[in-house]
């Protein structure tokens, strides 16, 4: 293992030599170059190899100090460019030149029969069609504002708070890490596969066992992977198995499913939820001779990209209604700073389809831009204390709520999240359900939890134990 990773050590030393005299040349052509790694000597400089296998967003931030809050570094034939500003950031989200997410051919399309695929990451026509399906056939079905939805986050949410009595009623004392994972997966399965996960299902916990190690595995991936592909071949060395892996069992876990539908057949006549719909859809464009964009490997990537997407994002969160949320002005900051906090997607990306400027620089067709939210959330240029949990910093004097468009947990422009009405609802509903009956605290049985996070794709607290107790009144 050891001589494995000193040997690929040594070997992206000889490339990044090899190919500094190229990159030189190639940067000295472009009018206004963003400042960043050039040289040997910006990499020694910038402990480049000290940062192997920490998570995107510290990577990214670290450079800030030494180039600024937006500069580039090219490796190989690779060139990511880190935005750690919001203006820029805002701006690069919004281009109609920056639609896609990851350059044609890159590794991590493995995951997707090595095709732009689905909606996550994938990219041109095949993402347009896949996510544009995908928004109205959901929203048909009530994901975002509908009352379905919110019927279904009322089940999920009366399940939480039986459990949480049931605990009130021993020890008092439990872990919440997993403990929002299913039912708030549910809100969104209901409309997916119209059907509820019960808490000890041993096929999603299966899932979600790869569904770990898969987010895991993002870490490394995109810029390192991109310019030395090779280095998936190492075993251990970046993971690249575990994300090829986690999208094969989903691919077979959704084509299960698909099989069992079509032989059903209800989907046609009767569509119930989204793979239904998906199915006929998918029939129709069979039946036409023309199917270029329902196939059954974009169905399969479609769904394994919703699921993945749902599962890790939203678990850190008379029954509340939403008519209340515009009501309650200090339960939006407060659930505003908790994401600006959480952080739960620290860095998004996007891949521009033709040469671009940024701060009137040259980007070409092809970089990966990585833009890093974390470090946005957490500018010293935009928030004085920013480590600070303040939720008033999203209120003005008269209670309404300010500085929203200084952060971006949903991301933004055309490919933002596209469920983010729904995260937030189930949020705020799940948010002060809880508080309206029990009061939390850390466990002081327990040690502080710690403040380094497990980070993949997305942000998670490391395991910690908090005591909770009714509310009196
Ligand atoms: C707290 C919960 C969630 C957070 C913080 C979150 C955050 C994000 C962020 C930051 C992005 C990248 C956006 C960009 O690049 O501009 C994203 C993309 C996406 N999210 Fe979410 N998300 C959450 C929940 C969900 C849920 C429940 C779904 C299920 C439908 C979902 C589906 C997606 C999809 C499909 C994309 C890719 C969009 C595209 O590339 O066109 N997310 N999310």
């Amino acid at each position: 293992m050891l001589q494995y990773f000193v040997a690929s050590i040594i070997l992206l030393f000889i490339i990044l030599v090899d190919t500094e005299f190229i990159t030189w040349k190639t940067f000295r052509k472009k009018r206004k170059e963003l400042p960043g790694i050039r040289t040997i000597l910006d990499i020694i400089k910038w402990k480049v190899p000290l940062y192997w296998g920490l998570p995107n967003y510290i990577i990214l931030g670290r450079g800030e100090e030494y180039f600024g809050p937006v500069f580039q570094y090219k490796i190989g034939n690779s060139c990511t460019v880190a935005v750690n500003d919001i203006q820029v950031a805002r701006k690069v989200m919004s281009s109609p030149d920056c639609r896609d997410r990851l350059p044609e051919g890159h590794v991590l399309y493995e995951r997707s029969f090595n095709k732009p695929l689905g909606i996550l990451f994938g990219n041109g026509k095949n993402w347009a069609v896949s996510r544009d399906f995908a928004v109205k056939t959901l929203s048909n079905l009530g994901f975002g504002q509908g009352t379905a939805v919110e019927h279904c986050i009322a089940t999920e949410m009366e399940d939480i708070l039986q459990k949480i009595e049931a605990i009130v009623q021993q020890e008092c004392t439990f872990q919440p890490h997993g403990f929002f994972h299913v039912p708030t997966l549910n809100v969104l399965w209901n409309l997916i596969a119209g059907s509820r996960f019960s808490h000890n299902d041993q096929k999603l916990t299966e899932l979600l066992k790869y569904f770990y190690k898969w987010n895991r595995s993002f870490n490394l991936g995109a810029t390192a992977l991109h310019a030395f592909p090779w280095l998936r071949h190492i075993p251990k060395l970046t993971e690249h198995d575990a994300w090829v892996n986690g999208h094969l069992k989903f691919s077979a876990f959704f084509k299960n499913i698909m099989e069992e539908r079509i032989t059903k057949n209800n989907y046609l006549d009767d569509p119930n939820d989204f793979i239904d719909y998906y199915l006929r859809e998918m029939k129709w464009q069979n039946d036409s001779n023309n199917n270029e964009y329902f196939t059954e490997e974009q169905f399969l990537t479609v769904c394994t990209d919703l699921f993945m997407a749902g599962a890790d994002t939203t678990r850190t969160e008379n029954l509340p209604s939403l008519v209340y949320k515009t009501r309650m002005p200090y339960t939006e900051a407060t659930t505003a700073e908790i994401l600006r906090h959480a952080c739960v997607i620290p860095v998004t990306g996007r891949c521009p389809v033709r040469d671009m400027e940024i701060n009137e620089c040259s980007i070409t067709k092809g970089s990966i831009i990585g833009i890093n939210i974390h470090g946005i959330h957490f500018s010293q240029h935009i928030w004085s204390d920013p480590k600070v949990f303040r939720p008033e910093r999203f209120l003005s004097a008269e209670g309404r709520i300010i500085n929203q468009e200084k952060t971006l947990p949903f991301g933004y422009g055309k490919r933002k999240c596209l469920g983010e009405t729904t995260s937030r609802n189930t949020f705020f509903l799940f948010f002060t359900a809880m508080l309206q009956r029990y009061s939390f605290q850390l466990s002081p049985q327990h040690p502080k939890p710690s403040l380094e996070d497990v980070c993949g794709l997305s942000r998670a607290p490391k395991p910690y134990y908090v005591t909770v107790q009714k509310r009196s009144n």
